[in-house]
């Protein structure tokens, strides 16, 4: 069934020059990967954060942690792009001003042809020293064991930020000001629960952007939403592309 948007909304997008728009895991789980919070399927349904997804259970035990990213690179390696991320580049292309903030560490919105993007969570293409001395490089084999880093020889890691770990300062700082001063802000697939992130939306709704929201199922930014679309974003931002025109 074809999602009806109201014709105000869509002559007010179709004004609009200025748009930032928030993703998170739902946004790919119709390309096969797994979300975080919902119930039964979601990865934190099925392990706890703190024995993955910190800085101390990398410290604890580093092979555990670079399995479980491990696995997730090859997920995402192999995962295709779905028609909702093929639409949010078909998107970009409508509006002077438009930024691509995501949560996902997946690389599916950049092979879907999304070029203005800020990847707020960081990439499993990358690894990283632990000790931040600078050394940066492309994830390419699943090594053996956890390798050195060849500067300082700390652990090196996954490039991605962990339960208690800043964001990246410049990305954060892009994303705050590309949500403030957009006439529309989107959030798609995210339970709007993981901050800073989530209150992007909120930074926007009260600077004057209209806020909508796209999701599976009703979060608790539901109710601050100007328009809320419930139902899988790899149907409805396609629809949202066609009724554009
Ligand atoms: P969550 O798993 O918390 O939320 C995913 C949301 O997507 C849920 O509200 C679902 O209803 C919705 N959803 C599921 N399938 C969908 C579909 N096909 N179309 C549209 N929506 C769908 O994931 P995030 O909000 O991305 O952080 O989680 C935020 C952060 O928490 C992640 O970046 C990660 C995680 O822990 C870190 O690892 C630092
Ligand atoms: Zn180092």
């Amino acid at each position: 069934m074809m999602t009806t948007f109201p014709p105000e909304l869509l002559s007010f997008l179709r004004a609009a020059s200025r748009v930032a728009v928030l993703t998170g895991a739902g946004v790919s789980q119709e390309s096969g990967l797994r979300t975080f919070r919902d119930a039964q399927v979601g990865i934190w349904a099925q392990y706890r954060p703190e024995d993955l997804a910190t800085p101390e259970a990398f410290e604890r035990n580093p092979r555990l942690v670079w399995d479980f990213y491990a696995t997730r690179r090859e997920g995402a390696g192999s995962a295709q792009p779905n028609p909702g991320h093929y639409a949010l580049a078909e998107l970009e292309k409508r509006f002077n001003n438009f930024l691509l903030i995501t949560q996902n560490i997946d690389g599916l919105h950049q092979r879907a042809g999304s070029r203005n993007l800020v990847e707020l969570h960081g990439n499993l293409r990358r690894i990283r020293c632990s000790r931040r001395c600078g050394t940066i490089d492309e994830w390419e084999e699943l090594p053996e064991v956890v390798p050195a880093c060849p500067k300082c020889g700390a652990p090196l890691r996954p490039d991605v930020v962990w339960f208690g770990e800043a964001l990246p300062e410049d990305g954060l700082h892009h994303a705050i000001t590309a949500a403030t001063t957009s006439q529309v802000f989107f959030s798609i697939g995210t339970s709007g629960l993981v901050q800073p992130a989530a209150s992007l939306a909120l930074m926007a709704k009260k600077a004057g952007s209209v806020f909508v929201e796209i999701n599976y199922d009703p979060t608790p930014l539901t109710d601050q939403a100007d328009y809320a679309f419930h139902g899988k974003s790899g149907e409805i931002l396609p629809d949202l592309v066609k009724a554009l025109g």
